[in-house]
């Protein structure tokens, strides 16, 4: 196998080699698919020493199997961490890596527009285990810092946040959780490592839907954890083996493949997406774009200082409310009405209907997600083609 890092590699050629080779059977340049989930030891004395962590090594499937090893070993090298834990969907990697901090009379500090299912986790079954959280705008450090209480153990954000790109400073909210004590944990979905490294920036566990662009061809659900090996490795053990949320040997093998454009689609993913935002900044039937790479992005700044690109999620409003946007959402013909995103064909939603549904109306309303929000999820199809697709669907529903 090649060295997991060679710190002379550009991006592209990290993406492609790291921590990936020719077998040291047979020399093959694919990594290897190995589905088993019992493994067998030379004595007793060797099982023992596997299943304490003496000696390296996997003892049960749950645990892990040697395909998911390579995907975590090539994710921990790509975000700059000593350790990965590969799981079976984004939902199961944000779920296990904040029970690992959290027990009964512990409080979070998360961002106020989040994921919706990290929303619902944190506001109804957390709670039923004695877990309290307060949903903060954590654009402002201050307001997060009052926030701390003496029992706060975590602070969650994502960034740029799904669905309206809040760009949150990593690099300044880490150190103020810091400060007093807490774990701080990005999720870091609509970037991947190729855009930003939040671990580089301060932040103790860098967690990800890989199910989108890690991944990027729409084909399999995944989660990824980055962080120390102390912390991975009590999470694996204590957490994502109790709760049965490993990946398969399959899936990760799947990830791995997909990874390897991981630059290419990601450029692509950025160009377009900018140009699908400028088009939609001029429309006169749109009220407003949210994408952290126009100028007009409240965060433009810090988008700037952490962010290679800007990423393929666009999301806007148009005028005319509900009936509008719904109305434009099934006059589109290129893109797919679809939950996910990341995927090399563009996908449209409505979040206060599909992904954030689970988020009260009230609630919704103070994190922006409006009933005439639309976001577009911009594929890897020309942009001419999308941007075409775009006009004709807002130029029937005006
Ligand atoms: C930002 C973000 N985090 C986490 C998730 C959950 O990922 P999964 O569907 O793989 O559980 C999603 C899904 O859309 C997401 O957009």
């Amino acid at each position: 196998m090649s060295p997991i890092k060679n710190v002379n590699w550009q991006v592209n050629t990290e993406i492609v080699h790291t921590a990936q080779g020719p077998s040291k059977e047979g020399g093959m340049i694919t990594q290897g698919l190995y589905p088993a989930v019992g493994y067998a030891f030379q004595s007793i004395e060797h099982a023992e020493a596997v299943v304490s962590g003496k000696e390296e090594g996997v003892h049960y499937g749950r645990y892990g199997n040697p395909t998911l090893k390579a995907l975590e070993e090539k994710v921990a090298a790509l975000e700059g961490g000593e350790a990965g834990l590969g799981l079976s969907s984004g939902m199961a990697a944000i779920s296990s890596a904040l029970l690992a901090f959290l027990k009964q009379g512990d409080h979070v500090i998360c961002t106020k527009d989040i994921y919706g299912n990290t929303f619902k986790f944190l506001n109804t079954m957390a709670p039923r285990f004695g877990i309290t959280s307060d949903f903060v705008d954590c654009t402002n450090s201050q307001e997060v810092e009052k926030a701390i209480r003496e029992n706060t153990k975590v602070l969650f954000i994502e960034t740029p946040s799904n669905p309206v790109l809040t760009v949150l400073d990593i690099e300044k909210l880490a150190i103020v959780a810091h400060k007093h004590g807490l774990k701080v944990i990005i999720d870091s979905t609509f970037m991947t490592p190729y855009l930003q490294k939040p671990l580089e920036l301060g932040a103790d566990l860098v967690v990800h839907s890989a199910t989108k662009y890690l991944n990027g061809h729409g084909d399999v659900l995944a989660g990824i954890i980055v962080g120390s090996k102390k912390d991975v490795d009590n999470i694996r053990k204590n957490f994502m083996a109790d709760l049965g949320q490993s990946l398969s040997a399959w899936d990760a093998f799947l990830v791995l493949r997909g990874l390897k454009t991981l630059g290419l689609r990601m450029e692509k993913h950025c160009q377009t997406a900018l140009e699908v935002a400028e088009f939609l900044s001029s429309h006169p039937a749109i009220k407003k774009v949210y994408y952290p790479g126009l100028t007009t992005h409240p965060q433009y700044e810090v988008a700037q200082k952490q962010m290679k690109h800007s990423g393929g999620i666009v999301s806007f409003e148009v005028k005319g409310g509900l009936s509008a946007a719904k109305e434009m959402i099934n006059a589109l013909k290129l893109a797919f009405i679809s939950f996910s995103l990341g995927d090399p064909e563009t996908l449209v939603q409505h979040p206060a209907s599909m992904t954030h549904a689970a988020i009260p109306a009230e609630e919704r309303a103070k994190s922006k997600i409006t009933d005439e929000l639309i976001r577009l999820s911009v594929g890897l199809e020309d942009a001419k083609d999308i941007i075409d697709d775009l006009e004709q669907a807002l130029s029937k529903a005006y």
